[in-house]
């Protein structure tokens, strides 16, 4: 207990916590920081957003703090949800009367009603969640916790305060929410909450997807993804939001040839680039890399499974996915894409022989993005056979090496061809048409080749012998 006390002690030393304290003590208000915040300092994770409920007026204290702070806070004030907040340098103070709640089934819109700390404990998603300190002079630091949330933060335990059915249909993100936290802290969910999720999770249906998709990230970015993956999978909610991700799931056998479980080979993939990557949109990309597998999956009598273009396909799935899942339809997205689409070069590349050729045109596809298309590479390497897998890693370092030396050498990354449209225009007096595309093509093709050097002088040679057995002269 004295562990917990000096983490209390630590954190409640430091401002904004004594200016709260004298400020709600003169005001006469009953104060408490809650929440992520709490559980955060137990959990020595930084946080900056802090949640403080008074059993009163939320934003007569924030008026009375904000003052008290001077003129470097800013204060806003939200009339409509009774809840107002201080910025001050790099810190963020939420406060909020206490509440009691209810949830009409068919909305998310509460019924919001005047409550003690208790209701608003009560109405919170998980015991880990509903921790109290108390900011008030004569408790300071006084842990309030009615649900053991601290037995449950020491034995990695999400569970709900309420019965799970009352907390998940009071606001059915909870239950994705319970996956991101598992997922993200390396916590389980208590087996009554989890089938509760599996009974309530068509009322997921009525949270908005901007809502769905931040936990999706988070599940994402957590430090072991497939967790999170799995247990959505398990409880039905990835079904419900995520389709395609489940339709990779299974095992065909046809004449005793059967071949990978995709759903479980894009979670390894998944986990295998987590290590190495913080990146969400390249996490994404491990995610979305064989998304279109199911879609182009054939038996063939001599070959056995086929899954031929699933990069290109994928590549096209993505949009859609991406609007429907409210996901940024920017360049996040374009680069998912390219990364989807070009996910099995370098497999081949390292399966062949290595040609200069293939390198240049890689590198001039991939652009800036190359590093990151070779670690996708080579996270997606996940046979069980250390042989290939041996095989495999030594031509991706061949790969690695032979870039290294063309980009020096050849400058095809961002590669802008020497020769622009307009001074084919110009040269040869043509109106933008298809013979200054295909000029400009084949000087394009003849760099990556390797028949001319990256350099004008050559592009212009190159161009003009071109453009002779087109029977295009010079005006
Ligand atoms: N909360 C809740 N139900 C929700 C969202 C939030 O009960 N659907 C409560 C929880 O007590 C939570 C607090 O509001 O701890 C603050 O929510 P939020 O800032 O969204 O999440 P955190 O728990 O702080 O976690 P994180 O900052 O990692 O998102």
């Amino acid at each position: 207990m004295f562990y917990y006390e000096a983490d209390i002690e630590r954190v409640l030393s430091g401002q904004p916590f004594p200016l709260i304290s004298e400020t709600a003590d003169e005001l006469g208000l009953e104060t408490y920081v809650i929440g992520g915040y709490v559980r955060d300092i137990f959990l020595r994770r930084p946080s900056k957003d802090i949640d403080v409920v008074t059993v009163g007026s939320g934003i007569e204290l924030a008026k009375a703090v904000a003052k008290r702070l001077g003129r470097k806070a800013h204060l806003s004030v939200f009339k409509n949800f009774g809840t107002a907040q201080v910025k001050h340098g790099e810190l963020e103070v939420e406060f909020v009367g206490a509440r009691k709640e209810s949830y009409r089934r068919d909305s998310r819109k509460p019924i919001v009603e005047d409550g003690t700390l208790e209701d608003d404990q009560n109405r919170r998603d998980f015991t880990i969640n509903a921790l109290a300190l108390c900011l008030n002079g004569d408790r300071y630091g006084e842990l309030v916790d009615p649900f053991g949330g601290l037995d449950d933060l020491e034995n990695l335990r999400i569970v709900t305060p309420l019965d799970p059915d009352t907390t998940f249909s009071d606001d059915p993100l909870r239950m994705m929410r319970a996956v991101r936290f598992a997922s993200q802290l390396g916590f389980f969910i208590d087996p009554n909450t989890f089938d509760a999720m599996t009974r309530n999770r068509e009322r997921i249906g009525i949270i908005s997807k901007e809502r769905i998709a931040d936990e999706l990230n988070k599940i994402v970015l957590s430090p072991k993804p497939s967790i999170g993956f799995e247990l959505l999978d398990k409880c039905g909610l990835l079904e419900l939001i995520f389709p395609e991700l489940c339709a990779l799931k299974g095992v065909e056998t046809k004449e005793g040839i059967g071949h990978k479980d995709n759903f479980a080979h894009t979670l390894m993939v998944l986990d295998r680039l987590s290590r190495t990557t913080n990146d969400l949109w390249l996490r994404w990309a491990a995610l979305l890399h064989d998304i279109a597998k199911p879609s182009v999956k054939r038996f063939d009598n001599r070959l056995g499974w086929t899954f031929h273009n699933h990069n290109f396909i994928g590549e096209k799935m993505i949009p859609g996915i991406f609007r429907r899942m409210k996901l940024p339809m920017n360049e996040k997205m374009k680069y998912v894409q390219k990364l989807v689409s070009l996910h099995m070069r370098p497999i081949s590349l390292a399966d062949d022989e290595v040609t200069d050729s293939a390198i240049r045109r890689l590198l001039f596809e991939a652009g800036d993005d190359v590093d990151d298309l070779m670690k996708l590479c080579e996270a997606d390497i996940t046979s069980k056979n250390p042989e290939k897998v041996r095989r495999f890693l030594n031509n991706f370092r061949l790969v690695r090496e032979k870039m290294a030396q063309i980009e020096e050498k050849d400058r095809v990354r961002n590669f802008q061809p020497p020769v622009s449209g307009e001074e084919i225009m110009a040269t040869f007096g043509l109106p933008p048409s298809q013979p200054v595309g295909v000029l400009k093509e084949a000087i394009k093709n003849a760099i990556l080749d390797g028949v001319i050097p990256n350099e004008y002088e050559a592009a212009v040679r190159f161009m003009h012998e071109k453009a002779a057995k087109m029977g295009l002269s010079r005006v």
